[in-house]
C-alpha cells in the first residue's frame, strides 16, 4: 500500500481517507504514515547489513516524539545538534549510547549533559570544543569519545543555504588541520579518538559528492592508522535528497550500496545521518482553502496554512507538490498562487500552480515530512498545526494543535 494515494479521486493516507482526518482534526495538519517512516529507516539499515553500522536519524528534520519513538523501537540511533534534541532523545525511549552530537557551537551544559548520559559520540567541529570538551570531561573525571568532523571540500550541488562541506563554510575541520589535531586530542587526557565525520550538505540528488567525500575520508583514515591512531567508526552523515518534483536521487539501496563499496574491507563501523530521506515523503500538509481572489491577472488560493508551518518555499524557495484532496473535474482548471495569511509577499506555498479548486476545498502540499513541522513557528501569534500519524485505520494525535494561552505562557507584564 502506497502511503499516499488516490481512491476513488479521494486522496488517502494508508488506510485513512484525508477528507475525514480533516473534519476529525481541523487544518493545517501535519500527517505522517508510519509504515512510510519505517520504511524508509529499514532500507537504509538493511542497505548496510553487510558490514557493520549504525543509521543514526538526524533528529532536526522530524523531532516528534512519536517519529523519534517509532525509530527508537526499530534499533535506531540518533544525530542530535543541541540539548534539546538530547532531551528529546531520552524522553522518547531512545538509547544514549546509539546519540552522535553534531553541531559548531556546543554549550557548557550541553556538554556537560551528554557527557552525563554517555552517548556514543561527539562530532568536534573545532579546536576550541576539542578543548572545551577534554577540559568539562577531566572535572567530571570521565573521557569523552569522539569523532573530528572533517570538511573535505566537495562541492554537493545543492542549494546554498543547506550545503556545508565547502571551505568558505562554517562546518567542520579543514582536511590540512585534521590529522595535527587528532595527534592533539589523541594526547588530551579525557578524549578518546573514535572516528571521523563529515556531513556535507542536504537534498544531494547526485552520487558522486558523496563519494568524492568517502574517498577523502578514507584517505585521511588511512594517513591516521599509518601514523598508529586507532579509529573505531567513519561518520559519513546524511544529506541523500528526496523527490520533490522531478529529482531523481539514489533510492536508500543504491546509496548504501555505494557506501558498502567504498568502505568494505575496512576495520570500520559505518554510521550515517539521514534525516530528510527517512521522514520528508513519509508527510504532507493539509490545509483549507479559506478564499479564492483574483487581482488583475493574478489567482490566489488563500490557504489556512501558511510560511510559519512551512517555511522551506519562502526560505529556499522550495518546490512543494500542492494537490487536491478530491480530484475534481467539474471546476475549471485555473494558474494559482497558493498563498497563506500571513502578512508578508514571500508567504507562499507554491506559486503558479494549475489546480481545479473552490473555497473550503482542501489542498495537501507534499513531501513535508523533513524540515516542515520542524521548523515551524507562531509567526504573527499563529498557533502551530496539530500533527497527526496514521498507522494502517488508525490515526493518533502525536502533538496536538497549539492553543492560544500557550503562545502567551512564559510572558508577563510590567507591574504598574
Ligand atoms: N547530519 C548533519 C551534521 C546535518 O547538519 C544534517 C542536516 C543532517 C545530518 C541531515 O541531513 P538530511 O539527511 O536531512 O539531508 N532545513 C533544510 C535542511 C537543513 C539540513 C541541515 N543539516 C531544508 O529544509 O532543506
Amino acid at each position: 500500500m502506497a502511503a499516499f494515494e488516490y481512491r476513488d479521486e479521494q486522496l488517502f493516507v494508508e488506510g485513512l481517507a484525508l477528507d475525514e482526518l480533516a473534519r476529525r482534526f481541523g487544518t493545517p495538519a501535519y500527517v505522517y504514515s508510519r509504515a512510510a517512516i519505517e520504511a524508509q529507516w529499514r532500507a537504509f539499515d538493511e542497505g548496510l547489513g553487510s558490514i557493520s553500522h549504525l543509521v543514526c536519524y538526524a533528529v532536526k528534520a522530524n523531532s516528534n516524539l512519536a517519529v523519534l519513538n517509532l525509530l527508537a523501537r526499530l534499533g535506531s540511533g540518533f544525530d542530535i545538534v543541541s540539548g534539546g534534541e538530547l532531551e528529546r532523545v531520552l524522553c522518547a525511549g531512545g538509547d544514549p549510547g546509539k546519540i552522535v552530537f553534531s553541531g559548531v557551537g556546543k554549550s557548557e551544559q550541553e556538554l556537560c549533559r551528554a557527557l552525563e548520559v554517555g552517548i556514543l559520540c561527539f562530532n568536534i567541529e573545532s579546536e576550541a570544543e576539542l578543548e572545551r570538551l577534554n577540559h568539562l570531561a577531566g572535572e567530571m573525571s570521565c573521557r569523552a569519545p569522539v569523532s573530528l568532523r572533517v570538511n573535505p571540500d566537495v562541492d554537493p550541488k545543492t542549494h546554498p543555504y543547506i550545503a556545508t562541506g565547502l571551505k568558505e563554510h562554517k562546518f567542520g575541520i579543514a582536511m590540512e588541520d585534521a590529522v595535527d589535531l587528532y595527534r592533539r586530542a589523541h594526547d588530551m587526557s579525557h578524549i578518546t579518538v573514535q572516528g571521523i565525520d563529515c556531513h556535507i550538505g542536504s537534498q544531494l540528488t547526485e552520487l558522486e559528492p558523496f563519494a568524492e567525500a568517502t574517498r577523502k575520508v578514507l584517505e585521511l583514515a588511512d594517513e591516521l592508522l599509518a601514523s598508529g591512531l586507532e579509529l573505531t567508526h567513519l561518520n559519513l552523515g546524511g544529506g541523500l535528497g528526496i523527490r520533490f518534483r522531478d529529482e531523481n536521487p539514489a533510492t536508500p539501496a543504491v546509496y548504501t550500496g555505494l557506501l558498502c563499496e567504498l568502505v568494505r574491507e575496512r576495520p570500520f563501523k559505518l554510521l550515517i545521518e539521514p534525516g530528510r530521506a527517512i521522514v520528508g515523503n513519509a508527510g504532507l500538509l493539509l490545509s483549507r482553502v479559506e478564499y479564492i481572489k483574483h487581482s488583475g491577472s493574478k489567482h490566489f488560493a488563500v490557504v489556512d496554512a501558511a510560511m510559519n508551518d512551512l517555511m522551506r518555499p519562502a526560505l529556499y524557495q522550495a518546490w512543494h507538490d500542492i494537490v487536491p484532496v478530491h480530484k475534481c473535474t467539474d471546476i475549471d482548471s485555473e494558474t494559482y498562487n497558493v498563498v497563506g495569511p500571513v502578512c508578508e509577499s514571500g508567504d507562499v506555498l507554491g506559486a503558479e500552480r494549475e489546480l481545479r479548486v473552490t473555497a473550503g476545498d482542501l489542498l495537501a502540499v507534499h513531501s513535508a515530512g523533513a524540515y516542515g513541522f520542524s521548523m515551524s513557528s507562531s509567526y504573527n501569534s499563529r498557533p502551530r498545526a496539530v500533527e497527526l500519524m496514521v498507522d494502517g485505520n488508525e490515526v493518533y494525535v502525536v502533538r496536538e494543535r497549539e492553543r492560544v494561552e500557550q503562545l502567551h505562557a512564559g510572558e508577563f507584564l510590567l507591574p504598574d
